[in-house]
């Protein structure tokens, strides 16, 4: 090696450690791997934490990342939302060991059941990464903090909601997510709970949607099929009640169907404007991204976090909504 490269070979590695030693000094991490095309530039953050939802492409789910997105906007925090595109729970999974693996700085994901995901998260927290539960919560696992829904309390106000809204007879059938997973479970306890002193009322069937459109339309076919008695629904997860008042309004017009849902997208809210859903239980999922966030960045500061945070869960019908455009033409008429 010439004295000349031998110069610079060093004045290049004292710049290099130089540049290290800043790095670390003020705390950025550079990432350029795993982003979109158009952000593959290095990007300085505090930290990078990774959503896991059970179904990116779900509505819902988006208005938990679009709070999430925010927060880290604000606090210098690089965010991914990855997961399963449509519920799956070994997708599920398998993303949150892929982000474990890659020594992100926190996860926040749904502690979907016992089973899988407790044992999961109590590895990934035992190997220094932080998980907070968000909008499902797995209790019995060494996670941080959750924020999110009471889920058995968010079902009992809709059994109560069911109770005060009709009369005489009813025959309920409950379409939900999930047979396994913790809040779906909670939220059904929820609901039995608050109708089982109530005579008048019989839970005759509970049926699994699996988070998907197809299966909650064939699901409430089906039933309105076996069983003609039943003159109300509870569909516990987001897309439940919107597929049941498709199937309703389609196949079983002349029947007087009274439908609780859950949440309030877009679709829900014009099937109650035009009352074939009559309630839904409202959730906060956008608080539940931001706070999440806020959350695990307390977490990594040292600062004292609340064990469990619960978003505010309540009922809405027709008469709380804002009078839509729509319907003051109508009363214009
Ligand atoms: C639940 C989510 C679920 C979504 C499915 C919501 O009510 O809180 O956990 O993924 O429904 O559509």
């Amino acid at each position: 090696m010439s004295k000349f490269s031998t110069i610079s070979y060093s004045v290049g590695s004292l710049l290099f450690l130089i540049s290290c030693s800043f790095s670390i000094y003020y705390g950025y991490k550079v990432i350029t791997h795993d982003l979109p095309k158009e952000q593959k530039t290095v990007e300085k953050y505090n930290y990078h934490f990774v959503l896991v939802p059970e179904e990116m492409d779900n509505e819902y789910w988006k208005l938990v990342e679009k709070g999430a997105k925010d927060a880290a906007k604000k606090y210098g925090v690089l965010l991914e939302y990855a997961g399963p595109k449509q519920a799956n729970i070994d997708d599920h999974v398998k993303t949150i060991e892929m982000s474990a693996a890659s020594k992100v700085d926190g996860i926040m994901t749904q502690g979907l059941s016992d089973e899988q995901f407790t044992p999961l998260i109590n590895r990934v927290v035992s190997s220094g990464i932080p998980v907070v539960t968000v909008d499902t919560d797995a209790a019995n696992s060494r996670r941080l903090a959750y924020i999110g829904t009471d889920n058995y309390y968010a079902g009992y106000l809709a059994g109560k909601a069911l109770i005060a809204d009709t009369f005489g007879k009813v025959n309920v059938a409950i379409i939900t997510g999930s047979f396994y997973a913790n809040h779906m479970q909670q939220r059904v306890k929820g609901f039995e709970d608050a109708v089982k002193r109530e005579k008048r009322i019989n839970i005759i069937a509970v049926e699994e949607s699996e988070i998907s459109r197809v299966k909650a339309a064939e699901k409430a076919n089906h039933i309105l099929q076996e069983h003609p008695e039943v003159t109300a629904f509870f569909g516990t997860s987001a897309l439940d009640g919107i597929e049941i008042a498709h199937v309703v309004t389609k196949y079983h017009k002349q029947k007087q169907i009274y439908i609780i849902g859950f949440d309030t997208l877009p679709e829900t809210l014009g099937f109650i404007r035009e009352g074939t859903i009559h309630a839904t239980v409202v959730q906060e999922p956008y608080q539940m991204g931001y706070g999440a966030v806020k959350m695990m960045i307390d977490l990594l500061k040292g600062n004292k976090v609340p064990t469990i945070v619960h978003t505010d869960t309540k009922i809405i019908r027709k008469s709380d909504l804002p009078v839509s455009n729509q319907d003051r033409k109508a009363v214009d008429k």
